[in-house]
């Protein structure tokens, strides 16, 4: 109960958009089943949001990185067949492929042990409650918070899928798609140009290797060498990744090209200078596409399961 009215006094600016933004969505999810809710695990969890944050903050002690990492690990699940937790499953052959080897995740995404010690953290808690699908939207939203970002209070009840989709992984968003191709890949979700833009500036803190960056490890680095995205305030979560764009210093051509394509001048452009110059409006808009993305297409209700191990299904024992 603590840790559930922490939150919400912690939403002041926030609660207005947030409020029309979920009753629009709660609209559009009912016609499948039950709609995400930020109190889903008060009575069944209280503890849920307290379980996450402490391991989480146990856990960037020795790895300053790992807030970054894991809300990357959120958007590639949500993008990936929805939110539902198909990214942790490991392979199981012939039933299970993993997502984890395509090229967007292979040797990239990472924080999956500390996605493992959050779920024992929570079977220990309440058993069978928390679906991994969850931990990974609870993770992104306290990721940003500690990172000293917006605070938003995320929709819960997802449940976990059977499944994983190795095709849709192979086309997750890549650095060297155009602007176009960003776009239709983000439209796909019902993400438009703002909710590009905003979430793209979650570029304000963690790594990238230097073979995705526009510099292609030409300072003498050797493939795999990490390069901060924000070389302003690394472990930040603020505006300043736009004002790195507006200044040509840009990590990622996919960040680039919100600014240099031909069509960004009437699109994408306009709203890199609007969170440019304004932290409030960037993080008021970040919140918000971070709640719609993370209402892609999720499990309710009875469909999928509560995974007992975040890389196994539950029929194949863990
Ligand atoms: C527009 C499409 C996007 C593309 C093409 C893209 C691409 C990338 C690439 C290439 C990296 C570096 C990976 C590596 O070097 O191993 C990266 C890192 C990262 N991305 Fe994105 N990204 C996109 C959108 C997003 C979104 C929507 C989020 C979250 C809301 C996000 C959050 C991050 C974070 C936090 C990192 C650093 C992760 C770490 O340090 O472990 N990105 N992204
Ligand atoms: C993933 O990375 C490993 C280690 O670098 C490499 O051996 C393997 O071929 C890669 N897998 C795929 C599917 O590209
Ligand atoms: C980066 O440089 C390497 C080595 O010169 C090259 O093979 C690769 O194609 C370059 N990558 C891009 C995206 O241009």
């Amino acid at each position: 109960m603590a840790a559930a009215s922490s939150r919400s006094a912690s939403l002041g600016l926030l609660v207005a958009a947030h409020c029309a933004l979920l009753l629009a969505l709660a609209g559009g999810a009912s016609a499948g089943g039950v709609a995400l809710s930020s109190t889903f695990y008060d009575a069944s969890c209280p503890t849920a949001y307290d379980v996450v944050r402490r391991v989480i903050q146990n856990a960037r002690v020795s790895d300053p990185r790992i807030p970054a990492s894991l809300i990357r690990l959120h958007f590639h699940d949500c993008f990936v067949q929805g939110c539902d937790g198909s990214l942790l499953l490991d392979d199981d052959l012939p039933t299970i492929q993993t997502e984890k080897n395509v090229l967007a995740n292979n040797n990239s995404a990472r924080g999956f042990p500390v996605v493992d010690d959050i779920k024992a953290a929570l079977e220990h808690a309440c058993p069978g409650i928390v679906s991994c699908a969850d931990i990974l939207a609870l993770a992104a939203e306290i990721s940003v918070e500690l990172a000293g970002g917006p605070r938003w209070s995320g929709l819960l009840g997802r449940r976990d899928g059977t499944t994983t989709n190795v095709e849709s992984a192979n086309n997750l968003p890549s650095p060297f798609d155009s602007l176009n191709v960003l776009q239709e890949k983000f439209r796909n979700f019902n993400l438009d140009d703002t909710d590009l833009v905003a979430l793209q500036g979650a570029h304000t803190f963690g790594k990238v290797q230097c073979q995705f960056t526009r510099e292609n490890c030409t300072a003498g680095q050797r493939e795999g060498d990490l390069k901060n995205l924000d070389q302003v305030t690394p472990d930040l979560f603020d505006n300043k990744y736009y004002g790195n764009l507006l200044e040509g210093r840009a990590q990622l051509p996919s960040d680039e090209v919100m600014l240099s394509d031909p069509t960004a001048a009437a699109t994408t452009a306009p709203v890199v200078q609007r969170f440019a110059g304004n932290q409030q409006d960037f993080f008021r808009n970040f919140a918000a596409s971070m709640i719609k993305m993370g209402n892609i297409s999720p499990l309710t209700g009875k469909d999928g399961e509560i995974r007992k191990n975040c890389r196994r299904v539950n029929s194949r024992g863990y």
